[in-house]
């Protein structure tokens, strides 16, 4: 009990903008954090052209590119609703190992919004890959999940859109769908292959290492 608040009371002296910081965040919440279990509401389609809509829909891609994420959706910065967005460079495919790029079947994604997205699975067949999540800062697990899907909802400007996705993006796509149903991919991971991406120089830094919850 001691150490936990010895801990919190060190956490605090690291936060000195408490209480002062609103969605939508310029940074990634956490594991933990109750906004990454509830199930987000749907975007009044009127709504969209809004300014406050537009903030969050530009915010998304603020911290999308700050992260170099494939993916991420506004739960994750702090707004509980149903908007995602997913981007695979051409850049991170060309600097990924290209035995990866073909087993992973990755493919360049231009970067894409939805909002109020459904899901509809295309090709049942589940492929399991090692799959990590900003929210989950560090760590990385094995995830089952299905080879096809197509996504239909509406675009940032509110325009209807549907779009089928295979392999390395339909893996994205299912699991920025998920966060807006307050689902983590450690809820359906192989336990056992939940790995901490840094074990490696945790020992070589003889345990002098901390997990950056940002990426500078
Ligand atoms: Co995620």
């Amino acid at each position: 009990m001691t150490v936990t608040r010895k801990v919190l009371n060190w956490y605090a002296r690291l936060s000195p903008s408490r209480g002062r910081v609103t969605p939508p965040y310029s940074h990634v919440v956490q594991i933990g954090d109750p906004r990454l279990r509830k199930v987000s509401e749907p975007v009044p389609p009127e709504s969209i052209k809004t300014e406050q809509i537009q903030t969050i829909i530009k915010k998304l891609e603020v911290v999308v590119n700050r992260y170099g994420s494939l993916g991420m959706s506004a739960p994750q910065i702090g707004v509980n609703m149903r908007i995602f967005a997913m981007q695979l460079t051409a850049l991170e495919i060309k600097t990924t190992s290209p035995v990866i790029v073909k087993s992973h079947g990755m493919t360049v994604v231009p970067y894409t919004v939805f909002i109020n997205p459904s899901l509809k699975i295309v090709d049942y067949r589940k492929v399991s890959h090692a799959e990590g999540c900003e929210s989950v800062r560090g760590f990385s697990a094995e995830v089952p999940r299905y080879k096809e899907v197509e996504i239909s909802g509406l675009g940032p400007e509110g325009e209807p859109k549907s779009e089928k996705f295979k392999d390395w993006a339909a893996r994205i796509a299912q699991h920025e769908l998920d966060h807006l149903d307050g689902k983590l991919y450690t809820d359906i991971m192989d336990r056992k292959t939940l790995c901490c991406n840094c074990w490696e120089e945790v020992n070589l830094s003889q345990g002098k290492l901390a997990i950056p919850f940002t990426p500078e």
